[in-house]
């Protein structure tokens, strides 16, 4: 039951995605937490809660620990992009923007929240495998790289980009047909998937491409899936991918770009041992090194995508502990002011966090409790089982590592207005998303009058 793991921040400080917390995480004078410098209690009190705090220092850490790792294992160049899924915001899109990343993008929203937060659309690759032509044409505009993914984009494309026009700067995506350890919602590497063209069909596609006045293929890419902790699969990747870069470079185009994905794991709880991020492009850098030397392929511009890995642990969400249901010998329910709205994790994958209070975060646990979220779902379940001090109705509780898939998952399931988030650094906060309110969620319900008349 010892709680003194919890707020460990200190086990690798140089890749973050192997700390259960945020690097900066302390404890003031009175042993209460603090992440930025800043008392998580005073932020629930200002910020009210739910609350996603993101610690500045964290991100940035491990945004240098890819581009380091990058520069120290690749001889030729390279470009990490921030896979914005995890967690898009125009925060974020400034900050990896300053730490010399580009951003991988899926949506219209997300392709907007890049360029407003001051991406170079020539770092920006739009994904997608049921891209509209609204997205399409954004992208194509916008001069962003367009990862085509099917037939359907194809088609698209080639009717969007007129032959007196700037042909459309593209990267292929492919299924490598590689099997890892992750929840099969996450993976994406393997045959039966719906992200990217056969491996199979790789050749047909490119020769169809070969001669398109409309396309300049300067890429490939794949992506094996999410919360990986085996290296051997993205090794593997590698050799699947050089021998697609080789058959491509023969056909005739002029492929620069190899884009591995993402997929690095994190340590959401103390089973969890994710390698770092050194080890982690290591492996890829020298894989990539290795094959092109014994393929004798020129070293492509090497790009990887990480999401998870890069803001996950920088993030906490705060809650307020409320009712308290205590079934004998069964089970004691402690129900927090969120839950699967803000944090669908849990119930979609069954993801397992920790946590504790945020003021008494040493105090010897004597109960063990289940987290419970307020939205009408018995599955609306957090933690089960977290053990705890004995606690009051109005105490805030911290969860760990929900800085990645936790707002940009976020719903207004049961008309829940979504949290507000705060970056903190070096004891200031920034508000960096407000809070809805139950009236944003009003503004695009209609009413039609013939309702209204019926009475
Ligand atoms: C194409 C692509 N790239 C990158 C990522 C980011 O993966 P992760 O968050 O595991 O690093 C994903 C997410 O699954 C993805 O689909």
């Amino acid at each position: 039951m010892a709680n003194s793991r919890i707020y460990e921040s200190g086990r690798d400080s140089l890749s973050p995605n192997r700390n259960l917390s945020p690097i900066t995480t302390e404890l003031d004078s009175q042993d209460r937490l603090k992440i930025g410098g800043c008392l998580l209690s005073e932020l629930a009190l200002r910020y009210q809660t739910p609350l996603y705090v993101l610690d500045e220092v964290t991100i940035r850490t491990s945004c240098k620990a890819y581009k380091d790792a990058l520069e120290k294992y690749y001889p030729g160049e390279s470009l990490p992009l921030y896979a914005s899924k995890a967690n898009s915001s125009l925060a974020m899109s400034s900050i990896v923007n300053s730490e010399g990343f580009g951003l991988d993008a899926v949506s219209e929203g997300e392709l907007m929240t890049a360029i407003k937060g001051g991406i170079d659309s020539s770092k920006i690759v739009l994904h997608g495998n049921n891209k509209s032509e609204k997205e399409l044409n954004l992208a194509y505009t916008n001069g962003v790289t367009i990862v085509i993914d099917n037939q359907h984009d194809i088609d698209k494309l080639k009717s969007l980009v007129s032959s007196n026009k700037e042909p459309a700067r593209l990267m292929l995506r492919f299924t490598p047909g590689i099997e890892c350890h992750t929840h099969d919602y996450i993976k994406t590497g393997h045959l039966d998937s719906k992200f990217g063209f056969d491996l199979d069909n790789l050749e047909k596609i490119l020769i169809q491409l070969k001669d398109a006045k409309w396309s300049n293929l300067i890429g490939l890419h794949a992506h094996i899936g999410s919360q990986i902790f085996e290296l051997q699969p993205h090794k593997d990747l590698v050799g699947v991918m050089i021998d697609a870069l080789k058959l491509a470079r023969g056909i005739g185009h002029p492929i620069e770009d190899l884009n591995v994905g993402g997929g690095l794991g994190v340590r959401y709880v103390e089973a969890d041992d994710p390698p770092s991020i050194d080890q982690w492009i290591n492996t890829v850098a020298t894989a990539v090194k290795e094959s092109c030397e014994e393929k004798q392929v020129k070293l492509p511009r090497l790009l990887c995508e990480p999401g998870r890995s890069l803001v996950a642990t920088s993030g906490v969400t705060l809650y307020k502990l409320g009712s308290r249901k205590e079934i004998p010998g069964i089970r004691t329910y402690f129900s927090v002011d969120g839950g699967m709205s803000d944090n669908p994790r849990p119930i979609t994958y069954q993801s397992l966090y920790k946590a504790c209070l945020v003021d008494r975060p040493l105090d010897p646990p004597v109960q063990t409790v289940t987290i419970a979220g307020k939205h009408c779902e018995s599955g609306d379940i957090l933690i089960k089982n977290l053990p705890l001090p004995i606690c009051t109705s109005g105490e805030f509780l911290v969860v760990f590592g929900t800085g990645a898939y936790n707002f940009s998952m976020s719903s207004n399931y049961n008309r829940i207005p979504r949290p507000a988030a705060v970056l903190v650094h070096s004891g200031h906060v920034d508000l960096v998303q407000q809070r809805e309110q139950p009236e944003d969620l009003l503004r695009y319900d209609v009413l039609p009058n013939r309702l209204l008349e019926l009475g």
